[in-house]
Order: C-alpha cells, then structure tokens, then sequence
C-alpha cells in the first residue's frame, strides 16, 4: 500500500475528464486500495482519482464514523435525483476551505464494483452529498466551481498568498 499526492486546486490537472474503466483488473484493485489508504489518512470521507492524476472513473468513500464502511465506484453514474440540500462542503484538494453547495437531496446510483459487477442502490443526506462531489471530480469539476466569481478569485488570491509564503520559507 502506499500514500499518494493528491493535487491541489487550482492545479490545471484537477480539470482532467476521467475515462471509463473498461475491465476492472488487478492494477485498479491496487490503486483503490491506495486510494483509501490515501483518503484514511488525510483524513477525509472521500476520494476521487482525478485527485490523485489517475484518470480513470474510479472513487473511494467512507462517511462512517469507525472507517470501516469503505464504498468503491467505478464508472459511477446518478440515474435519478431528488430534493434539495445545502451544506458546508471541503475537498481534500482544497484544503482550509469550506462553502455551501447545493446538491440533490436523494439519488439513485449505477456503479460497478471492485469485482466488476453492476450495482444500483440509493443514498440520501451526506453520503448522497459525497457522491455527487466525488462524480464532479471525475467530470473536472471541483466544489469552488459553483462559487460566485468574486468568491472564488478572493480564495484564489488567498492561495496564492499562502504559496509565496510557503515558497519563502
Ligand atoms: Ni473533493
């Protein structure tokens, strides 16, 4: 098992479109499971392989609190949506920073699973929150992307302070 960097916004990669996964081999079983190494570590409740420059359709999640309820998705895709929720949202890509989003309240998932089976199952609340953040990633869509203008260049000009400072040191 091993860490793995994971790319930070506004790093031009993180714009990456991910591939489908045509067969799930052994190679993807290795990076999912560094993926939720990585991801256990940081911590966070989910990750995307765009974030970690794999391009490939590929996500980990665990929003339990013991960590022992990994979910994996491969070629994920929202077949229905439901409702409305706003909540504070992070990004392990955007570290320090949290803002509401709006998202779908209910969703119905298509997904394969690490053995390559298709799965359809429903989630709601932050799990269903998780997914459709962790699906835009995949798209090259990051959470500061439903920002205004104003709030995302105030964050960008934050960033950029704080890498002139890290660069100084
Ligand atoms: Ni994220």
């Amino acid at each position: 098992m091993a860490l793995l960097p994971i790319l930070e916004y506004p790093d031009p990669r993180l714009k990456t479109v991910a591939q489908l996964v045509e067969h799930v081999t052994d190679k993807h079983r290795q990076l999912i499971r560094d993926m939720a190494e990585t991801m256990y570590a940081a911590p966070g409740i989910g990750l995307a392989a765009t974030q970690v420059n794999v391009h490939e359709q590929i996500i980990v999640i665990d929003i339990s609190p013991e960590k022992n309820d990994l979910l994996v998705l491969i070629n994920p895709e929202i077949i229905a949506f439901d409702g409305e929720t706003s909540g504070e949202e992070g990004c392990l890509s955007v570290p320090g920073y949290f803002d509401k989003v709006k998202r779908a309240e209910r969703i119905t998932v298509r997904t394969l699973t690490e053995s390559g089976k298709t799965r359809t199952f429903d989630a709601e609340g932050l799990l269903a929150v998780c997914i459709q953040h962790e699906i835009d990633h995949l798209k090259g869509k990051l959470f500061v992307d439903y920002l205004s203008t104003l709030k995302r260049s105030r964050l960008l000009t934050k960033i950029k302070k704080q890498q002139k400072e890290s660069a100084r040191l």
